[in-house]
């Protein structure tokens, strides 16, 4: 039996190692780590068998060299392990390398939504003025959304809102004009509060979506006069459009104000002259407004001798169309990025 030959053999075999990928040296090298040392077949274990079959006089010193030869082929076995281990290591860290002085692709910056963009302006310029942000459910009772704010049932001003009645009481509200009543039922005057949202309405077509948002203001103290409310939404929509913005109040109707009026400004397509959008009148009507109707104080259990207050309601697809010349509002809604795009993050 040639010890020798095998154990040359075996290096021979393991050198080869070295010249192979790393998985295919992996792979390789429990190949011959097998067919040395496996318990079956393995050529070491088989030389043990034999042990019987040499004359008894030269098997201890057969078992000895065995033995040598099984430790050598085991350290150097134990040694390529560790070499591979090593290799793999640092392949591994190669590949995870990141090189932080490359030079990255400049993302372009993303863009607000122009109706999120509206809504932070009006937010922005309300709270500048003192008043806080209120919030209340999308989903309504009737009571706030119409019977507290002087809207019975049967009322024809039920009609001019095409509401998604869910159950006869439960409703998505159409309006946010009942966070106000909301507020007044929890706060203590003074109240001085907007309420941004999102309200629901039958409606769809060029000019309406079936959801929308509208932000509600409301204010009330003692000595709250009309001209007070003049003063603050003049104010808002030359901050909003501009300082060199004309503003008009015209006598309305709302069941929850009065009195009521709507509020214009000059139309910004035209600047006045009259226009498409203006429909010739120079007008854009652009708000609701009113004071506070006595039945919607006393419904949310204010004391009408004392206090008073005006409310304010406006559509922010609209002022947002009106703002940035958008003339299709299911453009605000396609989320197409070449449109989106147009809005800078940066607040106009
Ligand atoms: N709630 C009204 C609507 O949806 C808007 C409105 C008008 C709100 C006048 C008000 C107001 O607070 O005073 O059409």
């Amino acid at each position: 039996m040639d010890l020798n030959g095998i154990l040359n053999k075996f290096k021979e075999e393991i050198e080869k190692i070295k010249e192979k990928e790393l998985r295919e040296a992996k792979k390789f090298f429990e190949e011959v780590k097998v067919r040395y040392l496996g318990r079956k077949e393995g050529i070491i274990p088989n030389l043990f068998k034999k042990i019987k079959e040499v004359p008894p006089e030269k098997r201890k010193e057969f078992g000895q060299k065995i033995n040598l030869l099984k430790q050598e082929v085991e350290k150097t076995l134990k040694e390529y392990q560790n070499l591979l281990k090593e290799i793999e290591k640092e392949e591994k860290l190669k590949k995870e390398y990141t090189d932080i002085t490359v030079k990255f692709k400049e993302f372009e910056a993303g863009s607000l939504h122009p109706i999120t963009k509206t809504l932070n302006r009006i937010v922005e310029i309300f709270t500048n003025m003192g008043f806080a942000v209120a919030d209340g459910p999308e989903i309504e009772l009737d009571f706030y959304n119409f019977e507290a704010l002087n809207i019975p049932k049967g009322h024809p001003a039920r009609e001019m809102q095409d509401t998604f009645y869910i159950t006869k009481e439960i409703l998505p509200r159409t309006h946010t004009s009942p966070i106000q009543v909301r507020t007044m039922l929890s706060q203590k005057p003074p109240i001085q509060i907007i309420a941004p949202g999102k309200v629901y309405r039958r409606d769809s077509d060029p000019t309406h979506t079936p959801m929308f948002h509208q932000v509600e203001g409301l204010l009330i103290d003692e000595k709250v006069t009309f001209t007070d409310l003049m003063g603050i939404l003049d104010l808002f929509l030359k901050e909003f459009f501009g300082e060199n913005t004309k503003v008009r109040f015209r006598p309305s109707y709302f069941p929850f104000t009065e009195p009521s009026a709507e509020v214009d400004i000059g139309c910004v397509i035209c600047n006045g002259k009259g226009c498409r959008v203006c429909k010739g009148t120079g007008w854009l009507e652009v708000l609701g407004c009113g004071m506070v109707h006595e039945n919607v104080l006393k419904n949310a259990n204010i004391d009408v001798n004392k206090y008073q207050g005006f409310a304010f309601g406006m559509g922010v697809e609209r002022l947002a169309m009106l703002k940035y010349g958008i003339d299709d509002i299911r453009l605000l809604f396609e989320n197409d990025i070449r449109f989106l795009k147009q809005f800078k993050p940066i607040l106009a």
